[in-house]
């Protein structure tokens, strides 16, 4: 973490992400079986194309072995259903993803459920859903951004010398891939936690509370400077796309205002270079937890009934 121009250091989630990566191809390289990731792209959605590419890339860079599959915007429910049993049962996966969004027509709860739960490497079944919210967090696996966004805010609260334990959290958004799960690992390192949606009376005194402001509702620049708290650690979770200075050109914005932010807050990520390259990061790091899950379930498959597995 760097100072920045203004008070707040600037967190660099490219830094952290890289340190992931590096830990994680380190740890492939060690293991019998390489880790395979299964990445299913149903349609063109350019973002989504731009998504899964790089998935594949850093899948790549860690020695994994990796795959993935292109289904026309046509492709049935059923067509993706029977995929994704297939990779269920292929023995050299271990971690399968489904881009989300998928095609008009499609239930993407239907999809997300058939991934058996110990290969869902984005965390969404609701196996991994329950086991986040019993607490039971070794045995989950946890969606990757906010994952990735709990690794941010232990590094920050080391280099600022604050307690996560008793600190006021708030999370700004209530989806079931961020907010929701963001607040389940803040809870499980004792914070208080409030989470803050589109129907909260005066949001931003809500987030003026918070020694700990997470920012997860995709609206561009939203947060502003004053609702933030002296001194607070700000995750900024939005990636918004805006006109740019130049006529045809666009740039990219968090949900916070930063330069505002960094007036008051004591850290923060930047929109780009925060949160967003810890996303991809804890996606290898699933992947490898989960081949390492499945090399410990042949063993003891192994040592139960010798003969039985090959
Ligand atoms: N689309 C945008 N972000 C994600 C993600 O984290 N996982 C999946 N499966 N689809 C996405």
């Amino acid at each position: 973490m760097k100072p920045s121009a203004g008070k707040a250091l600037l967190i660099d989630g490219k830094a952290a992400s890289a340190a992931v990566l590096e830990r994680v191809a380190g740890e492939a390289a060690g293991l019998k079986v390489k880790p395979g990731l299964a990445v299913v792209l149903a349609g063109e959605d350019p973002a989504s194309q731009v998504y899964v590419k790089s998935k594949g890339k850093a899948a790549h860079s860690c020695g994994f072995h990796s795959v993935q599959h292109d289904l026309p915007a046509t492709t049935s429910e059923a067509e993706l259903i029977r995929l994704v049993q297939a990779l269920n049962a292929d023995p050299a996966i271990h971690g399968i993803l489904v881009q989300l969004p998928l095609p008009a027509g499609i239930d993407s709860t239907k999809v997300l459920e058939t991934i058996a739960p110990e290969k869902d490497v984005d965390g969404f079944h609701p196996v991994n859903v329950g086991l986040l919210a019993t607490g039971m967090i070794e045995r989950a696996m946890v969606p990757c951004t906010p994952a990735g966004a709990m690794l941010l805010i232990e590094e920050a609260a080391r280099a600022l010398g604050r307690e996560i334990s008793g600190a006021e959290a708030v999370i700004v958004g209530r989806s079931n891939i961020v907010g929701k799960p963001m607040a389940q690992l803040l809870l499980s390192k004792n914070a208080t936690v409030t989470i803050a949606h589109s129907r909260t009376r005066d949001l931003p005194a809500v987030a003026r509370r918070a020694d700990i402001l997470v920012a997860a509702v995709g609206r561009p620049e939203m947060i502003r400077g004053d609702w933030i708290k002296p001194g607070a650690l700000v995750i900024d979770v939005g990636i918004n796309r805006v006109p740019g200075a130049e006529p045809g050109k666009t740039r990219l914005v968090g949900d916070v205002a930063l330069e505002e932010a960094l007036a008051v807050a004591g850290a923060i990520t930047p929109v780009p270079g925060g949160v967003g390259p810890m996303t991809i990061a804890m996606l290898m790091a699933n992947t490898l937890r989960a081949a390492k899950l499945a090399a410990a379930r042949f063993a003891c498959a192994a040592v139960a009934s010798p003969g039985s597995v090959e």
